[in-house]
């Protein structure tokens, strides 16, 4: 028996949802196409496990409407809705073995007993735990339990798989391991998967696109590359990947680019329509460039804290145009704290923001 996936596209427009006087979620749309993994991203309390909830049905829009596969679900409960969803917690049945977990939700939804079985088997050989069937969970590791917890929304063939935020329990090496068997999963079955994080490095590793929200509404979003590559506000640069936020000057636009001026020294990019005058530039730690020699386009910088990370090297530096925090691959010979450097910028890594 085999697992097939029935992928469906998710769609809120102009969504809301308030606790009494708490807005959770303030008029969202987007679309989510069929077969892909979106992330919903954004620091705690920013209404990402309310909007997963009111896809799964777990909670009802106060405003706007939902679509599941172009059907209005808006105030469909949870079990008319097709969507399964793997917790945080793992909610696995303690009293219940393995393929009892998997199985739970199969014996509610009917079938025959030996279909049912045949089907918790195919889950569990999905996430490589065949031969676990007769374990108690209290029997397995974390990333074991969470195994199982994927199976066990993974046999009822959901149209959306929806994660909350599924590897916040386990360790370093096992978040990265489990994330990328949930890709694989979820790319070899097609699945349209909603998943929520607050860690910005597991959306750009698992996701198609990322939705970043700020504040119970998108702050922006598009592919991991776009959204590194040119966040569109203060708060996105900052919160992916990490960003210098300095200002600058926009002197001129001809066609596409613009001539920044910063700190005195001219840098040519994209101005993605940010008008000329004061602005923000996004420096991205590996943007800067530390050289021993003073050049025409370079700005001094005094290197207050350096920091050895094996693969790379972390600088703190202090500039004419503010403090900057830098990057720089170990293998070149490192400069000492208290000494002088000469920084460049860009060509990547740069990016006018908005606001
Ligand atoms: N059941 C609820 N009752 C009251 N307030 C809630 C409830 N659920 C969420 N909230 C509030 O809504 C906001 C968004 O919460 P949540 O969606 O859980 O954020 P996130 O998952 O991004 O951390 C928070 O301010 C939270 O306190
Ligand atoms: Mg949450």
């Amino acid at each position: 028996m085999k697992i097939a996936a029935r992928s469906a596209d998710v769609e809120f427009r102009s969504v809301t949802r308030r606790f009494g006087p708490v807005v959770a979620v303030d008029a969202i749309s987007f679309r989510i196409e069929s077969g892909s993994l979106v992330t919903l991203l954004g620091p705690s309390g920013c209404g990402k496990t309310t909007t997963l909830r009111m896809i799964a049905g777990l909670e009802m829009p106060s405003e706007g409407t939902i679509l599941i596969g172009g059907r209005d679900v808006s105030r469909l409960p949870a079990t008319e809705r097709d969507v399964s969803m793997v917790f945080q917690s793992y909610a696995l049945f303690p009293h219940m073995n393995v393929i009892e977990n998997v199985g739970y939700g199969l014996a509610v939804g009917g079938g025959s007993r030996s279909e049912q079985l045949d089907k918790a088997r195919a889950g569990l050989a999905l996430v490589g735990l065949s031969g676990y069937e007769a374990r108690m969970p209290s029997e397995l590791s974390g990333g074991q339990q969470q195994r199982v917890a994927v199976a066990r929304a993974l046999v009822l063939e959901p149209s959306v798989l929806l994660f909350d935020e599924p590897l916040s329990n386990l360790d370093a090496k096992l978040r990265r391991r489990m994330r990328e068997e949930i890709r694989e999963l979820q790319q070899g079955l097609r699945l349209t998967a909603v998943y929520v994080t607050h860690d910005q490095e597991e959306a750009l590793a698992v996701s198609d696109r990322i939705i970043v929200m700020s504040e119970a509404r998108i702050a922006q979003s598009g592919s991991p590359e776009e959204l590194y590559d040119a966040p569109a506000t203060r708060f996105v640069a900052d919160f992916i990947g990490g960003a210098n936020l300095v200002p600058c000057g926009i002197r001129a636009h001809d066609g596409a680019r613009a001539v920044v001026d910063l700190g005195g020294v001219a840098l040519d990019m994209p101005h993605r329509g940010v008008p000329p005058g004061a602005a923000t530039l996004a420096i991205r730690p590996h943007a800067i460039n530390l050289h021993r020699e003073a050049a025409a386009g370079r700005v001094a910088a005094e290197i207050r804290k350096a920091a050895y990370l094996g693969s790379h090297l972390e600088y703190t530096l202090s500039t004419a145009i503010g403090e900057l925090f830098a990057v720089q691959p170990a293998g070149a010979a490192p400069f000492a704290q208290g000494t002088t450097a000469h920084v460049d910028f860009g060509p990547r890594g740069l990016a006018l923001l908005r606001d």
